[in-house]
């Protein structure tokens, strides 16, 4: 909950302005009260009066208006916020912020305050590429400015690659994380593992699987936002890394393992990785010629570490609490409650990934958490709110 909080929202010009009033009816619902500011091209794509409507609180836009001077000038609105957030930040706001500048009102809010600031930013994917703009997102992380997204996807431009502004429930997620430090896990330690592992065959080929990541960088998010100090081993994803998590990238299934175990002591472990099941035996040193059709090469695999069950072995360094997951596609309950007692850890949850589930690649998720007490079905949830149910559960089993 972000009760008692105040969010001062600076909305900058972008096609993406409009998902800042998702993000306001977001904050509103968790307790905070958000006051909103306009840079000077965000009144072309929102309407102050939508802003307004949902904030219940007065619109600034203007840096000469008399009374905004008079009722509440530019150093009071950022005074009276425990958080500046930028969303969306174009690339002319990021760099007026990295040069320092005080053109409008929304720059001006930036350069006169102390407090902690997060953007989002939102453009089109050759502007967000460009070294001007790397090379001033570098300056503001520098300075200690937060960022969350941009991700990856296709654009109001017919375009498609990095740019889109995060989701409003990503963006509610960081916010938690720089808020919420004194949370209910503030203390305890959380490693977690996201993402896919590649299994080298060669220099230059790998064995992979269809994992995003999502799921497992989405519950190290939460845990963070709870407070915790979370530990986050993920393997090749082309997701940012979330904000105040600590991550360590590996790439195979050994790395991962010698990285968790690395981590501990941790309180609890979240295994949402994909771990490949196997791995080539003998990598080639030397990138493996095509030589003629008939001598296609073989492949001999070997059996990979078994992560979660190596992190469920009892011992001084077990974490209290062990998670881990399975994704099944038929019986999905039966075969979550025997996995939980051959691996050994104390909660699975148990995904539905048969394609009737329609949960394969998408935002939404669908699980079943099987604990020793029994089974808890949930309803399909954004992947987002799957991760911030299970933190709070954590929370309160490490209590
Ligand atoms: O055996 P299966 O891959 O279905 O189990 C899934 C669970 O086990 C996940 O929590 C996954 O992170 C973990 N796992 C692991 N190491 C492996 C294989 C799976 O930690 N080698």
């Amino acid at each position: 909950m972000l009760a008692g909080k105040h969010i001062l929202l600076i909305v900058s010009g972008g096609i993406a302005a409009y998902k800042a009033l998702e993000l306001i009816r977001l904050l509103r619902a968790e307790g905070a009260s958000v006051t909103c500011a306009l840079s000077r091209a965000a009144a072309q794509f929102v309407t102050p009066l939508s802003l307004q409507a949902l904030s219940e609180n007065r619109v600034y836009s203007d840096l000469f208006s008399l009374t905004d001077e008079s009722e509440m000038g530019h150093i009071q609105l950022s005074r009276a916020a425990d958080l500046l957030v930028v969303a969306p930040a174009s690339a002319d706001l990021l760099a007026r912020m990295a040069a320092g500048l005080a053109d409008d009102l929304a720059a001006t809010l930036l350069l006169a305050t102390d407090k902690k600031v997060l953007v989002a930013p939102a453009m089109n994917v050759r502007m967000w590429l460009h070294p001007a703009t790397q090379e001033n997102m570098a300056k503001l992380v520098a300075r200690g400015i937060a960022v969350v997204g941009p991700e990856e996807g296709p654009m109001a431009c017919n375009e498609f690659g990095p740019g889109r502004l995060a989701e409003p429930p990503a963006i509610l997620e960081a916010i938690r994380a720089l808020l919420e430090k004194e949370g209910k896990l503030a203390g305890k330690h959380v490693l977690v593992t996201s993402g896919p592992t590649h299994e080298p065959i060669d220099p230059v080929r790998y064995i992979a699987n269809r994992s995003s990541g999502r799921q497992g960088h989405a519950i190290a998010a939460a845990l963070a936002g709870l407070g915790a100090r979370v530990t986050l081993v993920s393997g090749p994803v082309a997701l940012p890394d979330p904000i105040g998590v600590s991550v360590r990238k590996v790439e195979t299934a050994e790395q991962m393992l010698a990285a968790c175990k690395a981590a501990l002591p941790a309180d609890a472990a979240v295994m949402a990785a994909a771990v490949a099941d196997w791995r080539v035996a003998d990598v080639a040193v030397q990138k493996i010629k095509k030589g003629s059709e008939a001598k296609a090469p073989t492949l001999t695999l070997v059996p990979n570490p078994d992560i979660l069950a190596a992190l469920s072995e009892p011992g001084a360094l077990r974490p209290k609490l062990v998670v881990g997951f399975a994704a099944e596609t038929e019986n999905v309950v039966q075969h979550a409650q025997e996995k939980r007692m051959r691996k050994g850890c104390d909660w699975i949850v148990a995904n539905d990934v048969s394609p009737a589930s329609g949960v394969m690649g998408g935002e939404e998720n669908l699980v079943h958490l099987i604990t020793a007490e029994g089974v808890e079905h949930w309803p399909r949830l954004p992947k987002t709110e799957v991760a911030r149910r299970l933190a709070e559960r954590i929370a309160e089993a490490l209590l």
